[in-house]
């Protein structure tokens, strides 16, 4: 009998402990209209003929492409522009401007009435109003940033309604927002009493081999004497620092805790290893609220002569990303997200810098997870725009609001180090008369004092003349190699990097001839006779750029000589939609900046970086493909990314000599003047100086080959093109063969001839079919004047290759067929686990 009681009691006590604890739901399934339904927001409306969509959703990415959703006639003034101009596809020509409304029922039961619930959105694009049975719950304007409000007093037991309606404007962006609720949206549950959302901050102040003392600030809503406990796991899941208190709460309150943990296993980028802290409130002993909080155990420390981790100097090999993911839009998947930041890892990446604004919060814990350093960017635009809806129509009465949130909700993750407070802010021409700079700093310092504050300028004079750049810790300079010297020799203990760098434009697999550099500039160093191809399809020898931009050569040659400049960001590490510069005239909807395209297929430059940021890593690749049937040059060059020492090349056998790279002696693109401030273009010599060249090859189709030797003269490497036949077959490869259920696979489709060989000229159209385990999601190709709809289920080849995009709803092999012309090819190697 005791036995049983005990049994019982046992019960009681699991059922008691589990009772009213936090409980976290997403809510996926939504109903959407693109119409503005006066009365949408009422509870009784009736949405049955709604569509049925699924959240994260980007309602524009699947329409159709067309110039006239985004025609801005506007001067660039930060690209140098002194005239309006008429451009078209500058912010992705999809129909992402009018009116979203999102609705959704969503149950209570009586007793979660006495509870307290919260709505979190990751982000809602834009202008969001959110209504909870019919009655306004909140709003907010900014479309890249997480919110919530507490819903309680809204909620009746049984169904409730959730209506959310979205507005974006036209030339509301520089680039493509993305449309609707294209991040997470939450439920959060809890008792009254619980640790507020985002209330953990955990700092490391003092970090040794032998011990680490982490600090906790924790914030708890709620009444009543409660105990709070804290666990701190290592990876393995081990508990190696524990904390209880007694505390007596009232409306709120700040609770203090220090632990010490002993040999710690630092976060680094070799070794990303992250701590949990796990909060756990106890009324006696009933748990009332759990709240995890990752961390990382780290130091960071920003010098005159550079930027340390753990005491490293670690230079930023970095990379600028936007926002949307390829042709599957702006909704945030997690796996697209991690595909884009291993294949940055493997090109040498050890930073992101988030332009121009704060990332869904999933892309800070791959960061964390993947060991990349994070720059969190919070503004584009301060009180004066850049275009006319932009974020300048809400900065006096949202800055402090965003600002704070963006820093309250990612203050924890290791990766992030610096705080950005703006890009290329248009203040800096009138020398910031407002002192915005040091409005926006102070808010970031109230908040975190353990990171630095910095913002990415264009006009480095200005921001060092009205003191912009020395009010933030770092400044960040946009497009400037060629006054580093000029600007370290007058601010001797200006601590700054390359918030942007490079600017060439180029498509994968796409050459032109002759190879000719954009060499002629202006007075302030910009281009003056960018080149724009009529087909939208600039080459990939470095060798054409928007004005203001110049190859990624430049910008190491540049790096190498001031080694106290902490490195750069590369714009962009993947092609992103909108911003086609210098292809303005409705011709394209994406930008051609990236070493990797807009599918995610790496162009020649990728290598490019590889080998200047692995340098450890055996790298051998060479362009241009070798199928020419109708070349209308005799010549042309042939280069070569390589890490080897030297290289030979040869064409069916014959020798062209072997070659190494040319190291330069002096750097004449630097300019004492410090008010040149563009850079523009690139020239053979550079090129030469970080890549083997081949300057005179003549075509002959077969077998090219480049054969590399290291220091003693061994061959130690090998890469061969051949030219391909007539297209014979399709192929096609899952990038992953194996995906978790609800994951996006990613196939790579690509013309072939009999012998395998890409067929480089292939551009037909393909139909596609998917059966089985996931459906079709979307697909593209890398040419940004294709203006097939991404959400349709056919495509061109772009230079005989292609990507697609499948949306996985259940376990088991998925049937992917595709077709085009004669050509037809199954594959069934996806498998969902
Ligand atoms: C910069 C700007 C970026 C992007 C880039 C294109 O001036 O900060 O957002 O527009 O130019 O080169």
């Amino acid at each position: 009998m005791k036995q049983y009681l005990s049994i019982i009691i046992l019960i009681c006590t699991i059922n008691l402990l589990k009772a009213q604890t936090r409980t976290v739901e997403l809510l996926k399934d939504w109903k959407f209209s693109n119409y503005d339904y006066g009365a949408a927001f009422q509870e009784d409306f009736n949405d049955s003929k709604w569509d049925n969509v699924t959240v994260p959703h980007d309602w524009a990415a699947k329409g159709d492409f067309d110039f006239a959703n985004d025609v801005q006639l506007t001067m660039v003034i930060q690209d140098g522009e002194s005239k309006p101009r008429l451009r078209m596809g500058r912010s992705g020509a999809l129909p992402y401007t009018g009116i979203g409304w999102y609705r959704t029922n969503y149950s209570v039961s009586s007793k979660n009435l006495e509870q307290k619930t919260q709505l979190l959105f990751d982000g809602a694009m834009s202008n969001a109003k959110v209504y909870v049975n019919g009655q306004y719950a909140g709003e907010r304007p900014f479309g890249y940033i997480s919110f919530h409000f507490d819903i309680t007093k809204f909620l009746k037991a049984g169904d409730n309604t959730i209506a959310v309606r979205l507005e974006n404007f036209n030339r509301q962006s520089r680039w493509y927002p993305g449309a609707g609720l294209y991040r997470k949206v939450s439920v959060i549950k809890t008792n009254k009493t619980h640790v507020k959302t985002w209330g953990t901050f955990v700092t490391t102040p003092s970090v040794s081999k032998k011990k680490a003392i982490v600090n906790l600030n924790l914030e708890l809503v709620g009444s009543g004497d409660f105990i709070i406990k804290n666990e701190i796991f290592n990876l393995e899941g081990k508990i190696v620092a524990t904390k209880k208190s007694a505390v007596v709460i009232k409306n709120n309150k700040t609770v203090k805790e220090e632990f010490e943990i002993s040999k710690p296993n630092l976060w680094s980028l070799e070794n990303p290893n992250l701590y949990t802290l796990k909060t756990t409130v106890l009324e006696g002993s009933t748990m009332i609220d759990t709240y995890e909080t990752t961390f990382g155990i780290r130091t960071i420390r920003f010098e005159v002569d550079g930027f340390y981790l753990n005491d490293k100097k670690t230079r930023f090999q970095g990379v600028n990303m936007h926002h949307d993911l390829g042709p599957t839009g702006a909704a945030f998947h997690r796996e697209l997200f991690v595909r884009q930041m291993k294949k940055m890892k493997a090109m040498g990446v050890n930073a992101i810098r988030f332009s121009h604004n704060p990332p869904a919060p999933e892309a800070l814990d791959v960061c964390d997870e993947l060991g990349l350093l994070a720059i969190d960017e919070a503004f584009d635009e301060w009180q004066i725009g850049k275009v006319i809806n932009g974020y300048s129509i809400h900065f006096d009465e949202w800055a402090k609001t965003d600002l704070t949130d963006m820093i309250v909700r990612d203050r924890n993750h290791p990766s992030v180090i610096m705080w950005s407070i703006g890009n290329e802010i248009m203040e800096q021409y009138k020398l910031d008369p407002n002192n915005i700079t040091d409005y926006l700093n102070k808010i970031v310092k109230s908040l975190d004092t353990t990171r630095a504050t910095t913002a990415g300028f264009n006009s480095a004079n200005n921001a060092l003349k009205s003191g912009m750049a020395y009010t933030v810790d770092v400044a960040g300079f946009n497009y400037k190699p060629g006054i580093y010297g000029a600007i370290r020799k007058k601010h001797p203990n200006l601590k700054f990097y390359a918030s942007e760098t490079g600017g060439t434009v180029s498509v994968r697999n796409s050459y032109k001839f002759p190879v000719v550099f954009d060499t002629l500039h202006n007075k302030r160093g910009a281009s003056l006779n960018t080149f724009v191809f009529p087909d939208g399809h600039p080459g990939n020898y470095e060798s054409t750029q928007v004005p203001w931009g110049y190859p990624a050569v430049k910008e190491f040659a540049s790096q190498e000589k001031n080694t106290s400049v902490y490195g750069e960001f590369v714009w962009t590490g993947y092609d992103y939609l909108g911003e086609p510069s210098p292809y303005h005239e409705a011709k394209s909807r994406s930008s051609y900046f990236a070493p990797v395209d807009f599918v995610g297929l790496e162009k020649d430059k990728y290598y490019l970086y590889q080998t200047q940021w692995k340098k450890d890593e055996e790298v051998l690749h060479f362009f241009p493909h070798w199928t020419w049937p109708d070349l209308n040059v005799k010549s042309f060059p042939v280069v070569c990314y390589t890490s080897y020492e030297k290289a030979e090349l040869f064409v069916n056998g014959k020798s062209y000599g072997v070659q190494t790279k040319k190291p330069l002696s002096t750097l004449d693109f630097e300019n004492t003047n410090i008010n040149v401030e563009a850079s523009g273009g690139g020239s053979w010599n550079l090129t030469k100086a970080y890549a083997i060249v081949w300057d005179d090859v003549v075509y002959e189709p077969g077998e090219v080959k480049v054969v590399a030797y290291n220091k003693k003269g061994k061959q130690v490497a090998e890469m061969t093109r051949v030219t391909a036949g007539e297209p014979h077959h399709i192929t096609i490869e899952p990038e992953i063969k194996t995906i978790n259920e609800g994951e996006v696979g990613v196939y790579v489709i690509s013309v072939v001839d009999n012998n395998g060989n890409l067929c480089p000229h292939y551009n037909e159209n393909m139909k596609i079919d998917v059966q089985g385990s996931a459906s079709f999601l979307a697909s593209g190709n890398g040419d940004p004047t294709n203006l097939q709809n991404l959400s349709k289920p056919e495509r061109k080849f772009f230079n005989g290759q292609a990507v697609i995009f499948v949306q996985s709803n259940k376990k088991g092999n998925v049937d992917i067929t595709t077709t085009s012309g004669n050509f037809k090819k199954t594959n069934h190697t996806l498998t969902v686990k």
